[in-house]
């Protein structure tokens, strides 16, 4: 039995900040954001939405096209990094809004690169547990964790959700997925600050060492999973990367001898929006009319932790 990708729905919240507005309040430009991450503006929630709030959007809207029988989701798991509440989780707050009963309900933190963790669990649940459908959403609000102060990592983030719903399929699905950490880079990328005190809890980063290591394992790691699964990376229709930086996916694209046209590439309009970057992007390719069933996709991502996957399936 495979886990195949059925549908797909979004949210973004309505308010869109541009680089110019940015440049407004912090010693940065347009140009130099563009040059050095191909973002252009960035979408932010507002005071009265949360993480949570933006992944029901998304659901509702993936569940009311797709005319769902709720009891039919076996399974609901969201990568966040950015829950408003300790408990319960995302998963179990869209469980009880959306009515759907009895579901294995968690979220899972893996950074940027949890849509995939969340992916490999929702496999696992339709090939070992039987689930008919697996809802697997991706969400993040970073603008809460931002230094609105800090130019070197206040222009590269944004907020949105992405959903996704998993049906078992006797024929074809996800293919191969991979994910891990490295037993170093906790110092490199870390959200500072205590959630229980009344200390702001802010990101910082070491840009120039995340590059390196993101190039790098995005690189091997999507080879090892191609190369393990006899996959020739020119049969590859469709990549779509976490959205971090456009000139990580260059390299990475140059590295990988793919090209440049078969890669996704939505930072321009949704800056790294985290967890929600892939499904985001994903559903952009679909909006777009170029992807079609049957095509064959690669997903791939590398996070805090430092952490990383790549995944591999038929559309
Ligand atoms: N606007 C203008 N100048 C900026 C700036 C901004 N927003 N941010 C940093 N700078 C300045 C720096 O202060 C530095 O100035 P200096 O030379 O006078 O000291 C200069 O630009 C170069 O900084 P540097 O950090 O070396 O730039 P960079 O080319 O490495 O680009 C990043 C910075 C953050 C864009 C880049 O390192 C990056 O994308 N890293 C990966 C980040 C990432 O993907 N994180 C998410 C992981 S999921």
């Amino acid at each position: 039995m495979f886990a195949r990708i059925v549908a797909s729905q979004i949210y973004l919240p309505q308010r869109i900040v541009s680089n110019h507005e940015l440049s407004e309040s912090l010693d940065t430009s347009h140009e130099w954001i563009v040059k050095r991450t191909g973002i252009h503006a960035r979408h932010i929630l507002a005071d009265d939405e949360t993480a949570s709030s933006m992944a029901l959007s998304a659901c509702q809207r993936l569940l009311a096209e797709q005319n769902i029988d709720p009891s039919l989701i076996g399974s609901i798991i969201v990568a966040t990094s950015t829950s408003h509440t300790a408990m319960p989780s995302i998963a179990c707050q869209l469980a009880n809004s959306l009515g759907i009963n009895d579901a294995f309900s968690l979220d899972v933190n893996a950074a940027c690169s949890g849509f995939l963790y969340a992916l490999s669990l929702g496999n696992d649940r339709i090939r070992h547990h039987n689930d008919h459908y697996s809802l697997i959403v991706g969400v993040d609000a970073m603008s809460r964790i931002t230094d609105w102060s800090d130019r070197s990592t206040a222009v590269l983030f944004g907020d949105g959700a992405g959903a996704i719903l998993l049906k078992s399929d006797p024929d074809t699905g996800l293919i191969g997925i991979r994910c891990g950490s490295e037993s170093h880079g906790e110092e490199l990328l870390r959200v500072h600050g205590n959630l229980h005190s009344s200390q702001p809890c802010t990101l910082s980063m070491d840009g120039k060492e995340v590059f390196r290591f993101a190039v790098d394992r995005l690189y091997t790691t999507s080879q090892n999973l191609l190369a393990s699964h006899g996959i020739d990376p020119q049969s590859i229709d469709w990549v779509v990367p976490h959205q971090a930086n456009s000139r990580i996916l260059d390299y990475v694209t140059k590295q990988f001898d793919i090209s440049p046209l078969r890669v996704v590439k939505t930072m321009a309009q949704h800056a790294n929006t985290s967890a929600a970057s892939i499904p985001l992007a994903l559903h952009s390719l679909r909006d777009s009319g170029k992807l079609v069933r049957g095509h064959r996709l690669l997903f791939k991502a590398f996070g805090a932790g430092f952490t990383w996957g790549a995944a591999v399936c038929e559309y």
